[in-house]
C-alpha cells in the first residue's frame, strides 16, 4: 500500500489569551508587510466589543497556533481587523474555518454587514473574501503606511441568515 502524506494536525477555535501572543505575532509578521505589534494584539485582548479567536492545535504540537481572527462589533457593523493563517497551513480550509465562525458570530450578534480593508494587490485575500460574496465598496487611497491603497469590502447580512 502506498504511503500517504500525513494529515495536517487538527485545530480547534477558541478565544486567545496572553500566552498566545508570541505565536500570533509570529504569524502576523510572516503574513503582513506592516505587521501589528505584539503589544497592539495584547491591548485588543482587553477591549470591549471584540470578537477574537485563534486556531489552537489540539495536542499542542507545532505550530501551536495555526491562525487567528481579530474583529470588532460596532453597532450594526462587524469589522474584521485581522485574519491570517500560518503559511504552512494555507489552502487547507483553516481560513474558511475562521471566517465562517466570525460570520456566524456576526449574524448571532445582529450585525447587518461585515466590512474590512484589504490591500489592493492582495489577490489571495480578495479571492478568499470574494468566494463568500464580499464585494468592493470603495477604495481608500494610500491607506497603508507604505502608500498602498486599501479596498473596503462589504458583505451584507440578511436577518434571515444570508
Ligand atoms: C487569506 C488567508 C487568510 C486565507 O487562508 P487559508 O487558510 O489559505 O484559506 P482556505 O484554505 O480556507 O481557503 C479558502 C478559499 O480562499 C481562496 N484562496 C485562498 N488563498 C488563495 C490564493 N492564494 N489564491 C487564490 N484563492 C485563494 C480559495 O477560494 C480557497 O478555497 P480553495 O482552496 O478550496 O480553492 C491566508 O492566505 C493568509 O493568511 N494570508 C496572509 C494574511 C492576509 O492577507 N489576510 C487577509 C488580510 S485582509
Amino acid at each position: 500500500m502506498a504511503l500517504r502524506e500525513p494529515r495536517p494536525r487538527p485545530y480547534r477555535i477558541r478565544a486567545p489569551g496572553p500566552f498566545d501572543l508570541d505565536e500570533i505575532a509570529r504569524i502576523e509578521s510572516e503574513s503582513f508587510p506592516i505587521p501589528w505589534k505584539r503589544e497592539f494584539f495584547a491591548s485588543e485582548l482587553a477591549e470591549p466589543h471584540r470578537y477574537l479567536r485563534v486556531l489552537a492545535s489540539e495536542d499542542g504540537s507545532e505550530p501551536r497556533i495555526g491562525g487567528y481572527v481579530f474583529a470588532v462589533a460596532l453597532y450594526e457593523e462587524f469589522h474584521i481587523n485581522k485574519i491570517a493563517t500560518d503559511a504552512r497551513l494555507r489552502r487547507l480550509g483553516y481560513g474558511r474555518l475562521l471566517l465562517e465562525d466570525a460570520l456566524a458570530h456576526a449574524r448571532a450578534a445582529g450585525a447587518s454587514s461585515v466590512t474590512l480593508e484589504v490591500r489592493v494587490t492582495n489577490g489571495a485575500a480578495r479571492a478568499f473574501y470574494g468566494s463568500y460574496g464580499f464585494t468592493d465598496a470603495y477604495r481608500r487611497r494610500a491607506y497603508y503606511q507604505d502608500g498602498e491603497d486599501a479596498m473596503v469590502l462589504v458583505l451584507p447580512l440578511s436577518s434571515r441568515g444570508g
